[in-house]
């Protein structure tokens, strides 16, 4: 989403600066036209030239220097979106009282693209009434925030807000203000991910190999596009994404009752998960000892949890499910499509290198209702995961 994107950041005097290279080589990385723009202070943290090798293009950092007139004019009302950080309190008390005393704030004066502002600052200049009316003032006018957090500061650990957020955090929140009015801003997003675990004792489960990649993907994607997103994972080793509420569920049967629960006022459900099929039909109750020799163990089946939960779809509702398959991958996907009653269904097939469980790249069709055929191609699962959510937009916006 930010090929083709022009993106200012501001960058004020704190020690957060560091951060900002980082912030800016992200966006870069991902494509965005960068323009970095610092005040004296930030100067003296972190040397123009840093920036501008990292964005690799020049950087501002005064009114008067050769080559900048009229550039904060432009660099105001060109790109799609600006970014402060870090925003120090002396930078959000010039920006509230109209100041123009240096390029950045005289820039933020005339700027006419949604912004962005991540507050960095020593905790009590944060909690300070004058910061907090500054902060009001801002939001009042329509300027967005992301942060600041608890959490280290230069001066020692705190629990009161402060600490500038991460550059993850910051581009998380910058690609969810840049899709205002998409298709899934403000909708109700639930997906599922992972596997599910079956217990056969206390101990030991039967489980599948799904590493859960795809629907945290999904979820930190739908939430960038602006959408209310519930996360119901099965045990996955992943960090939860940013700004997404996650209902964590261990067996088929719980993941059953987390969409249930979700499911009536969902706009979109995305079933990612892989849920066990089977289950144990009884658990042991206690570990059971190798000595008593072979196993034999009756599995039962576990409710499908698309068909179950049918009764509770919201009319309109898209849904999508996945279908993983060992050959044969489209015939099979197309008639659980119809089967589950789905608006979509993803198809890869896990013979396949580079798809399926435990990595980082899938390759999959996406099989619509009424016939539609979409090949993503071998990519990353964000990437895929984006592909999917155009489809889910398109359906959506009809
Ligand atoms: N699914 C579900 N409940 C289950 C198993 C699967 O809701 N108990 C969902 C999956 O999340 C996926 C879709 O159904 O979106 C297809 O899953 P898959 O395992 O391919 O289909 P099954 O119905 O289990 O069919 P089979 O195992 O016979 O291929």
């Amino acid at each position: 989403m930010w090929a083709h994107r022009h993106v200012v950041v501001g960058v004020s005097g704190g020690i957060a600066c560091y951060k900002s290279c980082h912030l800016v080589r992200r966006l870069s990385e991902a494509g965005a036209t960068v323009d970095v723009v610092m005040t004296e202070g930030a100067a003296e943290f972190v040397r123009p030239l840093t920036f501008e090798a990292l964005s690799g293009r020049p950087v501002l950092t005064s009114l008067w220097q050769p080559g900048s007139a009229l550039q904060h004019i432009r660099l105001a009302q060109r790109p799609d979106l600006l970014v402060v950080a870090p925003a120090t309190a002396h930078l959000l008390a010039r920006v509230a009282q109209g100041l123009g005393d240096d390029i950045l704030t005289t820039l933020l004066l005339a700027r006419t693209a949604p912004t962005l502002l991540a507050p960095a600052m020593n905790d009590e200049m944060y909690a300070n009434p004058a910061t907090q009316d500054n902060l009001r003032i801002l939001g009042e006018r329509g300027l967005a925030f992301v942060g600041p957090e608890a959490g280290a500061l230069a001066e020692g650990p705190s629990e009161r807000p402060g600490r500038m957020s991460e550059p993850e955090v910051i581009l998380a929140h910058a690609a969810r203000l840049l899709n205002r009015g998409t298709a899934l801003a403000g909708r109700r997003v639930v997906v599922t991910a992972g596997p599910t675990r079956e217990p056969l004792d206390p101990v030991r489960v039967i489980t599948n190999r799904s590493s859960g990649k795809m629907g945290y993907r999904l979820a930190e994607a739908a939430w960038e596009r602006g959408a209310e997103v519930t996360l119901i994972s099965g045990p996955t080793s992943l960090a939860a994404p940013h700004g997404v509420t996650i209902a964590r569920v261990e067996t088929t049967a719980e993941m059953e009752a987390a969409v249930r629960a979700a499911l009536p006022g969902a706009d979109v459900l995305i079933m990612a998960a892989a849920p066990a099929d089977y289950r144990p039909e009884s658990d042991a109750g206690t570990k059971r000892p190798r000595a008593e020799g072979a196993l034999k163990v009756t599995l039962t089946a576990t409710t499908d949890i698309l068909e179950a939960t049918r009764p509770t779809r919201k009319p309109g509702a898209v849904m999508v499910g996945f279908a993983l398959e060992t050959g044969e991958a489209e015939p099979k996907g197309r008639a659980k499509l119809e089967r589950k009653q789905l608006d979509m269904i993803v198809v890869n097939d896990a013979l396949e290198p580079g798809a399926g469980f435990e990595v980082d790249t899938n390759r999959v069709v996406i099989l619509e209702r009424g016939g539609g055929r979409h090949e993503v191609p071998l990519a990353d699962k964000r990437l895929v995961a984006e592909a999917i959510l155009d489809r889910v937009e398109a359906r959506l916006g009809r």
